[in-house]
């Protein structure tokens, strides 16, 4: 089974892929690892994050072996990071370099310890258009940006970071506004996406209203 799990920035992807993964025994692949490790290469060797052909090369010498290496790297989750990975991201030569990656590791999907998964979901903001059109089911979750601010904004006090909302809220807004005009990884659902509005709704309610969506659809 593969399952697609698109949407903006902090509307909750991550969260319920992961207990959908745990309850279907699906390996789960975050996209947005392959432009954070492509993002790293680039800041380890030096590289200028605006040289689009330099990206393009990190993007198809990356291995799904080197790419788990990295992660383990203190850089990886930053915010240098994560900067670095939406910079090297919207190079659609790296884009085309790493879409083989993403997609062959359906064909054989394996959990972190090598054994064999009973299929893949796939969390980014274009697995369902781009990278699985084809997938069983497929999820765009999203909640209005003044959730998702406050989302963000209750992380980083957690994180014991010094922020305001509004800040916060007006950076949701303005990378909505970004997203919604890239042409090769548009923030819109596929066609056949289930639509899931989480602004009213806790990480639980969300998770069980996907079940009751993929049951119906394994029917
Ligand atoms: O989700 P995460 O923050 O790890 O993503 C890192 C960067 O990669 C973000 O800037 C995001 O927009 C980009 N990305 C992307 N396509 C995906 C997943 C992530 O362009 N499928």
């Amino acid at each position: 089974m593969i399952i697609t799990v698109d949407g903006p920035a902090a509307a909750g992807k991550g969260t319920l892929s992961q207990k959908l993964a745990d309850k279907y025994g699906l390996a789960y692949f975050d996209t947005g690892m392959v432009y954070r490790a492509v993002g790293l290469m680039m800041l380890k060797q030096t590289l200028e994050l605006s040289d689009a052909c330099a990206a393009q090369k990190m993007a198809g010498e990356l291995t799904f072996a080197t790419m788990m290496e990295l992660s383990r790297d203190k850089d990886f989750r930053s915010s240098i990071g994560g900067q670095a990975a939406s910079i090297v991201s919207s190079y659609s030569g790296v884009r085309a370099q790493l879409l083989d990656m993403q997609r062959n590791f359906a064909k054989n999907p394996t959990f972190a310890d090598g054994s064999p998964a009973n299929g893949v979901i796939y969390d980014g903001r274009d697995t369902g258009t781009v990278i699985c059109p084809h997938a069983d089911v497929k999820f765009f979750i999203t909640a209005s940006s003044e959730v998702r601010a406050k989302r963000r904004y209750d992380e980083f006090l957690q994180k014991g970071m010094n922020v305001l909302f509004d800040d916060v809220l007006r950076d949701v807004k303005a990378r909505d506004e970004r997203d919604a005009n890239r042409k090769d990884a548009p923030m819109k659902p596929a066609e056949d996406a289930i639509i899931l509005d989480t602004s009213d709704l806790n990480i639980d309610e969300v998770f069980q209203k996907a079940v009751a969506f993929i049951e119906e659809r394994l029917k």
